[in-house]
């Protein structure tokens, strides 16, 4: 034994102590964004069947959640509105009175300080449930980018402190920037959904968004999992555009790419841990078969040690309380 040469990596694993000082990754509450879902209708807090643990809330019932939010320490949300009427131009997108602009004015005056971030998509708004305009059974880029300008403006003037398109057309981003600017938004930043897959991870959040799409599916405009040059094809237009923050989603089954992400390009980039990530954790959890806590902490500081500088996750209330 005497005259083997090896390291000793155990010297600094000996105690919690030791383990801490030397620790790389730090989850913080300043990390989280914690999605909402909003609804028309009075009194409602509906459980999101596939999704245990989050609500669909109506408005007067989002004054006990904020509350609730902001006593654990999270200091910023995104906003998805589940609309009562749906139409083939998404109109209840755009509208002054439309769910996420009534949500955000109440929210900024009960809370100015929460950063909340407005998701500006179409397909919770469309009849056909797809994030375009729809003709003849094609998804059209460039009539659409006009709806997502008008979304986003009529977002900003509502009071969103940062603008997060998810809709996948070509030039978003452009589109979206000059439509602010010129309604004299110029310092209402936006996070772009610059890569996002096209992904069965995201099937709970349908179900919860009600945003199916009624006939064929998002492969025409989001991206192909098994691509990567794509994915930096994407972050690199969407910088040049004027993203503000890059959005990689989903998280888990794509940190190669957020590493890459993180190491080309000098914004900050989010992860978006989705509701499959999510809900998958929640059922094998309620089995017994996994620690929630842990598994949880696990996964988000992973994201974060694989260059993540925010993440969106319906585990933000739960990471803010253990973080506690
Ligand atoms: C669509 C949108 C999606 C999510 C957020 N906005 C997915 C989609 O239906 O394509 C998914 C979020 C999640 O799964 O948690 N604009």
């Amino acid at each position: 034994m005497k005259d083997i040469m090896f390291n000793r990596h155990r010297r600094l694993r000996q105690t919690e102590n030791m383990r801490s000082l030397v620790r790389e990754t730090h989850l913080r509450k300043e990390d989280l964004i914690y999605p909402l879902f909003v609804v028309e209708g009075e009194n409602i807090r509906n459980a999101v069947s596939s999704m245990p643990g989050v609500f669909h809330i109506s408005m007067d019932n989002l004054k006990a959640e904020m509350d609730e939010i902001v006593s654990l320490g999270i200091k910023s949300i995104i906003l998805f509105g589940v609309p009562a009427e749906k139409d083939d131009l998404g109109k209840q997108a755009y509208h002054e009175h439309g769910i996420v602009q009534r949500a955000t004015r109440f929210v900024k005056e009960l809370y100015p300080e929460m950063v909340v971030v407005a998701d500006t998509c179409l397909c919770q708004y469309t009849s056909h449930g797809h994030c375009g305009i729809v003709k003849e059974g094609k998804i059209l880029n460039d009539p659409t980018l006009d709806l997502l300008a008008k979304t986003a403006i009529s977002q900003a003037e509502a009071g969103a402190d940062i603008i997060a398109p998810s809709n996948m057309m070509d030039g978003f981003v452009a589109a979206i920037r000059r439509g602010l600017d010129e309604a004299g938004f110029t310092e209402v930043p936006i996070m772009s959904y610059a890569v996002k897959y096209s992904s069965s991870f995201y099937g709970p959040f349908r179900d919860a968004a009600h945003s199916t799409p009624q006939f064929g599916d998002r492969r025409t405009y989001q991206m192909d999992p098994a691509n990567r040059l794509e994915a930096l094809r994407e972050a690199q237009s969407d910088i040049e555009e004027g993203a503000d923050f890059l959005i990689v989603k989903p998280a888990l089954s794509y940190m190669d790419i957020m590493r890459e992400v993180k190491d080309r390009f000098n914004a900050p980039v989010v992860a978006y841990n989705v509701s499959g990530e999510y809900s998958m954790v929640k059922a094998a959890a309620e089995n017994g078969w996994v620690n929630e806590k842990e598994i949880v902490m696990e996964k988000l500081t992973s994201m974060k040690r694989a260059g993540a500088d925010l993440i969106i996750t319906y585990f933000a209330k739960d990471a803010a309380g253990w973080l506690s």
